[in-house]
């Protein structure tokens, strides 16, 4: 089982360029809709490391991860 389940995942819409780097890094875990925008799958059983790294490979921060169970902001990192 993967670790998506313990990540609240944010893609900001309006920040997201479309580079689809993440969807590359974890695709798995990401995927483009039809307007070109990432979005989360939640059916991903990646890890946390994997799913970290591919939302911190975004060239604009788009994505943002927080630990649910510590409310640990993990991504973008400060
Ligand atoms: Fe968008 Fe960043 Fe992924 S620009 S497609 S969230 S790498």
């Amino acid at each position: 089982m993967g670790d998506i389940e313990k990540l609240k995942i944010t893609i900001d819409r309006d920040e997201c360029i479309g580079d689809s780097l993440c969807c590359n890094e974890a695709p798995e875990t990401f995927e483009m809709d039809d307007e070109d925008k990432a979005v989360v799958l939640e059916t991903s059983t990646d890890d946390r490391d994997t799913i970290l790294e591919a939302a911190r490979s975004c060239p604009v921060d788009a994505i943002t991860i927080e630990d649910k169970s510590t409310g640990e902001k993990l991504c973008p990192e400060d």
